[in-house]
């Protein structure tokens, strides 16, 4: 009862082991495609081919080493113990010794192979997942939640890895194993063999009835986990909101019934297992009793030696190992291919926005910017965001953009860098189509300060040299002065060095635009974007980066467009456009436009404030 080889691994652990991380929304038991996938995972193990081999050979030889112990265990009783003869007792005893020190040893290589070949798998998983990640176009990320993302690198990764590691080595192992055993069975007495294997289809029934029912059980408590952690992100992410409103008892309670549910799910798992288990030992037990009584009566006709009964009942010990191995490796089996399928899915993912064969990379860019009859339709919806877009920037004009929330105005802007293709007509940067030319030549011509600061966890030094992490400390202390930042900066505890926490918490919101636009400013790019990006900062401030960028985008002939929430930035613009419902319902300077345009004056009147508090101001967003 305790030849490793035969030990019955719960996939996963058992029904108590489902840890945080699984899937939200849960995953079907039986994908379609989950076999084909798992031996596209499997397919993995060429990349090792000296450790998948290895564990192969490994596991045939613990195998054989096990069932060659009862062989010399028959062996020691009746030629040894029967006959008196002390020699073969020796043997016989070298003999189980050196068994158990090989199946010690192949055991040890089989598991050491296995698992540093699934590590390695696991590996490239998650490397290719993750380069795939940083390679997708946006409009993947605007139609996958996070955690699902997070989930199939972690999660999804880890329940292949524990297939391909322990789980398809420990079922190749129990299929040799079984049949092994079934040929010694037959061998040492055919009659005794077929009166016990009688009870074999009887536990592979009741195992099979176990593997259907437990099968979908686990794809359910997947899903009430993944309920459970969505529960615990959206409580995490709006800690505020729910601390402001007070609703900390819903929240908890929400969370609670999720856990109820999570409970009996895992409850009714367990009854599973305790009901079919005692049910196969039971019968198991009941082939023992087969071996004595009927094997005795053998014994005692004269028709089987005392060893052979010996060996025989070793041997129907190996058999149930074996076939409880496979009925819970079979219930996993679901399980990591419901992952491999959820991870090659990512894997195989399209990027929409890529270089086109042949694409040339830009050499110089003096920016000069087209928009001809641009439209653009995000995936998957109905209207068109931006309709029939002309526009002509030249090189180091500030362009201003207005519009209402929603007209338009982000969308315009992120069809630059090509963060989305245009759906109809086309962007030229310096006469080129920007989707003839490189991506990253493209990109490197662009600074952008986003919608949404973000900064990386990190020091403030390293947030701003994020897109030149050469620069030096001078250079980052320029960039910091422009954007205004420095005064700020130089206060805190730590200056330049202060660790700025996860997506910078520690700083207001119009210090974290300051360092975004420093971080901008210090690319030095011919083609300069701000999406709303001093909104968030007081007037005195915002005139004051006003008065920095004007000098720095003279003096570079940079070309900018600015999202613009002030009457200063837009009065100074060489070109101004209005957005409306993804139009331009007006464009020119602020003297033509303050002369011929109704929507710009209510626009002037209603949504630009000479100054105001962000926090209060509608727009946004
Ligand atoms: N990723 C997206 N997928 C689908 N629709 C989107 C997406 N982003 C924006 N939209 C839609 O496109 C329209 C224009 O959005 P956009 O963000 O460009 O507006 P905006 O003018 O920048 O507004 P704001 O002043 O609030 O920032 C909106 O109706 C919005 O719902
Ligand atoms: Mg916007």
């Amino acid at each position: 009862m305790s030849q490793s080889a035969g030990r019955p691994a719960p996939p996963g652990g058992g029904p108590g082991s489902v840890g945080p991380g699984a899937q939200p929304g849960g995953r079907p038991p039986n994908p379609p495609g989950g076999s084909r996938a798992l031996r596209r995972a499997l397919g993995y193990l060429r990349h090792y081919p000296f450790d998948a081999t290895g564990a192969l050979v490994a596991t045939l030889l613990v195998s054989v080493a096990n069932l060659a112990s009862p062989q010399l265990i028959r062996w020691a009783i009746d030629s040894g113990i029967d006959d008196r003869d002390r020699r073969v007792m020796l043997l016989a005893v070298v003999g189980l010794f050196g068994v158990a020190v090989a199946r010690g040893l192949f055991s040890f290589l089989q598991t050491f192979l296995a698992e540093r070949a699934s590590q390695g798998i696991a590996y490239d998983l998650r490397d290719a997942l993750f380069t795939r990640v940083e390679r997708l176009s946006f409009s993947y990320f605007d139609t996958v939640q996070t955690g699902q993302l997070l989930t199939r690198l972690t999660s999804d990764v880890e329940q292949i890895r524990g297939f391909v590691g322990s789980g398809f080595v420990q079922l190749l192992a129990a299929v040799v194993m079984f049949f092994g055993t079934v040929v010694f069975l037959f061998e040492l007495n055919w009659r005794l063999a077929i009166a016990t294997l009688v009870v074999v289809p009887a536990i592979f029934f009741v195992l099979i009835r176990f593997v259907r029912a437990i099968g979908p059980m686990f794809g359910r408590i997947q899903g009430i986990v993944g309920e459970l952690n969505t529960t615990l992100q959206e409580s995490l992410t709006g800690m505020r909101t729910v601390r402001a409103y007070s609703q900390e008892r819903a929240e908890v309670a929400r969370y609670r019934a999720v856990n109820d549910r999570l409970l009996d799910a895992n409850m009714v798992a367990v009854q599973t297992f305790s009901t079919n288990f005692p049910l196969v030992f039971l019968l198991a037990n009941l082939g023992t009793l087969v071996v004595i009584g009927f094997g005795g009566w053998e014994v005692i006709g004269g028709r089987l030696s005392l060893g052979e009964l010996v060996a025989f009942n070793s041997y129907l010990a190996f058999l149930l190992f074996p076939i409880l191995t496979i009925g819970f490796q079979a219930a996993g089996i679901p399980r990591a291919g419901a992952s491999a399928v959820r991870v090659f899915e990512l894997l195989d993912e399209q990027v929409t926005v890529a270089d086109r064969p042949g694409a040339k990379p830009l050499v110089e860019s003096a920016g000069q910017v087209t928009f001809r009859d641009v439209r653009f339709r995000y995936p998957g919806s109905a209207t068109e965001t931006l309709s029939g877009i002309d526009l002509e920037v030249e090189p180091g004009q500030t362009v201003a953009i207005l519009g209402t929330t929603g007209s338009g105005k982000s969308t315009l802007v992120n069809l630059l860098p090509r963060f989305y293709d245009v759906t109809g007509g086309a962007v030229l940067l310096d006469g080129v189509d920007i989707r003839d030319v490189t991506l990253d030549s493209l990109r490197s011509r662009i600074a952008i300060v986003m919608q949404d600061t973000l900064l990386f966890s990190g020091t403030v030094a390293e947030n701003i040299a994020y897109g030149r992490p050469e620069a030096s400390s001078a250079e980052v202390e320029a960039a910091a002065r422009a954007a205004q930042a420095h005064d700020f900066i130089t206060s805190l505890p730590d200056g330049y060095a202060t660790v700025v926490g996860e997506r910078g918490v520690g700083l207001s919101g119009g210090q974290r635009q300051r360092i975004a636009i420093a971080r901008a400013l210090l690319v030095d790019r011919a083609i300069l974007i701000l999406d709303d990006s001093t909104s968030a900062v007081d007037a005195t401030t915002e005139e004051a980066i006003q008065t920095a960028m004007d000098t720095l985008m003279r003096d570079r002939r940079r070309t900018a467009f600015v999202i613009a929430q002030r009457i200063s930035t837009v009065r100074d613009a060489d070109l101004i456009i209005v957005l409306d419902e993804g139009k331009v319902a007006a464009s020119g300077t602020h003297e033509t436009l303050q002369a011929e345009s109704d929507l710009y004056n209510d626009i002037l009147g209603s949504q630009l404030v000479a100054d105001r508090e962000p926090e209060t101001a509608g727009v946004g967003a």
